[in-house]
Parts: C-alpha cells; structure tokens; sequence
C-alpha cells in the first residue's frame, strides 16, 4: 500500500482539498483508496460519505481514534492522509511513519509563508525526513499566477530547501466540487481539463517517490 500525507499546522491551507481530490485521483484510477481523517473538523469523511454511492468510492477512517491503523482493510492499495490543523511534525509521528510522501500544501500571502517555516522545521526532525528517506513537496495552493503577490510567493516557496511539486489554481471549481463529493479528476470539460493539468507535476512526482 503507497501512503500520501498531506499535511501542514496552517489551517485553511488546502489540506483536505488535496487530500480529496488526490483520493479520488487514485480510486478513479481502479485503486482501492482509504481517506484517513486527522482532522476533528471531519471534511474528508463528509467527502467520503457524499460519495460513498458512487462506483469510485474512497473508504472514510477516523484517524483521530488511537488504533484508526486496525481500521484499514488489508486489501487497500492507496491511502491519504488528511492532517490535523495545529499539528506539528511530532503531534505526526504516526501518520509520517506511515507515509511514503508528504505534501504540503501553501497559500500565497506572507501570513500562510511565515506559518509554514515553523511547520516545515518540524517535520525536518523526522529522522526519514532528515535523511532524505520520506520525500516532502510544497504545493503553492490558491495561486493567482497573474498577480505579483502570488508570483512572488512562489519564487519565495522555490527557495526553500524542499521542492515545489505542483502550483494549484485558485478556482470555485474546489469549492463546488468538494461539497458535492467530487473531484476535478470526475469532470471531462475543457475548464476542468485545465484544472486536471495543474496537477501532472504533483502526480508525476508522487509517482517517483510513491
Ligand atoms: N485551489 C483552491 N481554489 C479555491 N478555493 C480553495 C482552493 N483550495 C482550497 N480552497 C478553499 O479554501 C478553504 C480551505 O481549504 P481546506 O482544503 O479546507 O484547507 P485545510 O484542510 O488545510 O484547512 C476551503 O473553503 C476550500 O474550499
Ligand atoms: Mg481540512
């Protein structure tokens, strides 16, 4: 089974967007996927569960009880991970000794940048992390390419020491579809399409490392 955690302390920085949208990218893809759900807040399982009916359903586990791992039927070949907000790299330790990748993802706006340098550090006193053994890629996540605040978060965010997998667009088309128990991967119109190209650079990378 190859794990994704998509993590970081930031609330509001994209977590369970990718988290889902990632989780139906593998379950469309004919993988058996779980969505652990780290978080109190529950909005991965509230995915889950608006899409439980559908032929690509992702199976909800609460990763906030001690023993979620005994939840995971054995013949799953996909998990993602949800991370907690407020969650640094030791509150972790479980979910990252688990994983193969890590994504974090990071809003364009100086208050999400000066949040995530804390986080980041954090997750660096992971002994995998720190010897190069559990890859970490940044997602600049709500980017408006067109505008300075954005392009110049991302030149920042590519100075730092991990690297910057993939660049997410910010779109209602999240918005809309995460409510619905959707994916960008479930639509086929050209928009959507655009969408679905954002994220080859982060599914590549994922298929080096996972
Ligand atoms: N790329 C995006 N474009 C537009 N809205 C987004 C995007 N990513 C996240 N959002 C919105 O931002 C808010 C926070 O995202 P969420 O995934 O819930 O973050 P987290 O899980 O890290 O707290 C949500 O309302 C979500 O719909
Ligand atoms: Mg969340």
């Amino acid at each position: 089974m190859r794990t994704v955690l998509v993590a970081s302390s930031k609330g509001g920085a994209g977590k369970s967007t990718l988290a889902t949208n990632l989780a139906a990218y593998f379950a469309l893809d004919g993988k058996r996927t779980v969505l652990v759900d780290a978080d109190r807040q529950k909005s991965s399982t509230h995915w889950c569960e608006k899409r439980a009916a559908s032929q690509t359903a992702v199976l909800p586990i609460d990763g906030t009880r001690r023993n979620w791992e005994k939840a995971v039927p054995s013949d799953i070949e996909r998990m993602v991970i949800d991370g907690a907000a407020g969650a640094m790299g030791d509150d972790l330790e479980a979910y990252l000794a688990r994983a193969d990748a890590v994504i974090v993802p990071v809003n364009p706006s100086m208050i999400d940048l000066e949040a995530t340098v804390p986080f980041l550090n954090s997750l660096a006193l992971n002994p995998r992390v720190k010897k190069g053994k559990l890859p970490v890629g940044l997602v600049g996540n709500r980017l408006k390419p067109w505008t300075s605040a954005s392009q110049q978060a991302v030149s920042q965010l590519k100075s730092w020491p991990y690297p910057v997998v993939g660049e997410l667009r910010d779109t209602q088309a999240y918005v809309l579809m995460v409510a619905l128990g959707k994916s960008v991967f479930d639509y086929h119109s050209e928009q959507i399409r655009g969408h679905q190209e954002d994220w080859a650079p982060i599914l590549k990378w994922l298929r080096k490392t996972v």
